[in-house]
């Protein structure tokens, strides 16, 4: 089935009370990990990259190695830019085959987010691909910009109508208390139901991202330090909130740090309990694995996605 975009998902997803997974893509493993799960779960599925993973791996070979991926497999997949910063960056990502670009102007001023988000729009829409906005600041890092928690800000609802009729864009992130990376709350974890709620109310039917969803699995934490990391003060957005946000307006929900966690614990684990061993693909094909079976676990637990094509 060759690649899709998002428009037919989405609606279903909002229809059903479930979301689509987003998740990050690098390298042939997280591309063929990814995809193996989406058929056997028979979920659609978006492959997500970011611009340092164009810059890793090279346009050309991502197109590739996702061309690959979508001949071995035949649920519905979208290819998008994840947080284009610039029109550059989302031109370039059209007219080389994304079905999907998000331009996230949110470190922009309201005019100016609208401005920018617009422009992309248009070219997008002329060549048959969606934009995904992005109103409010999620604290943490995005890519190369980086916003403290001082700074972070909530997406303000009345602000909503606005930003989706003057861009024209055809779906919207919102920043209600998810960051980036496995280090999400210094406390009890906790997100704003109240304004995806009141944010639902101002744009019924329409689809809403959340970013930073990743929930930091502590099976793979413990992993990752026993064999030698340190990361115990990850922590992330807890399943059950995933759930409930799929069953409003979330369609789509961005999953980057649970690979990069599947992935690393099953390397270290590999690697501490077999010294001896010193081809990669020894390593490389637990990591792969791994990240199928956190990626299942998300379609068929928290995203709800599973036999829906
Ligand atoms: O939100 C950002 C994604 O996790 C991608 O991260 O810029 O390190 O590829 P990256
Ligand atoms: P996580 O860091 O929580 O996986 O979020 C990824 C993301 O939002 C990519 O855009
Ligand atoms: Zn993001």
């Amino acid at each position: 089935m060759p690649l899709v975009t998002t428009t037919e998902m989405f609606e279903k997803a909002y229809e059903g009370g479930y979301a689509i997974g987003a998740f990050n893509v690098n390298n042939m493993e997280i591309i063929q990990g990814i995809t193996e799960a989406a058929q056997e779960e028979k979920s659609p599925v978006i492959l997500q990259v970011s611009a340092g993973a164009r810059k890793y791996a090279n346009h050309t070979y991502l197109m590739k190695l996702i061309e690959a991926a979508v001949i071995e497999t035949d649920v519905p997949v979208a290819l998008h830019l994840d947080h284009g910063d610039t029109f550059e960056i989302c031109k370039t990502c059209i007219d080389g085959g994304f079905t999907s670009v998000m331009i996230d102007g949110s470190h922009h001023s309201f005019d100016e987010n609208i401005q920018l988000t617009k422009q992309v729009v248009e070219y997008a829409h002329e060549n048959g691909v969606v934009v995904e906005g992005e109103l409010g600041r999620l604290a943490g890092i995005e890519d190369d910009v980086n916003v403290s928690d001082v700074d972070a800000s909530f997406t303000n609802p009345d602000q909503v109508e606005e930003f989706v009729e003057r861009t024209g864009v055809d779906s919207l992130a919102i920043a209600i208390g998810t960051s980036h990376g496995a280090f999400k709350f210094k406390g009890e974890p906790r997100l704003r139901f109240d304004i995806l709620k009141e944010v639902q109310k101002r744009l019924p039917g329409f689809p809403i991202v959340l970013h930073g969803a990743s929930s930091v699995t502590p099976e793979h934490v413990e992993t990752i330090n026993k064999y030698g990391g340190n990361i115990s003060n990850a922590k992330g957005v807890p399943e059950s909130m995933l759930r409930e946000a799929a069953s409003m307006a979330v369609c789509k929900i961005n999953i980057d740090s649970d690979i990069r966690l599947a992935m690393t614990a099953a390397v270290r684990k590999q690697i501490a309990e077999n010294p001896t061993q010193f081809d990669p693909r020894q390593f490389l094909s637990p990591a792969r694995e791994t990240l199928k079976q956190i990626v299942k676990h998300k379609m068929v637990n928290v995203l709800g996605s599973h036999g829906k094509v």
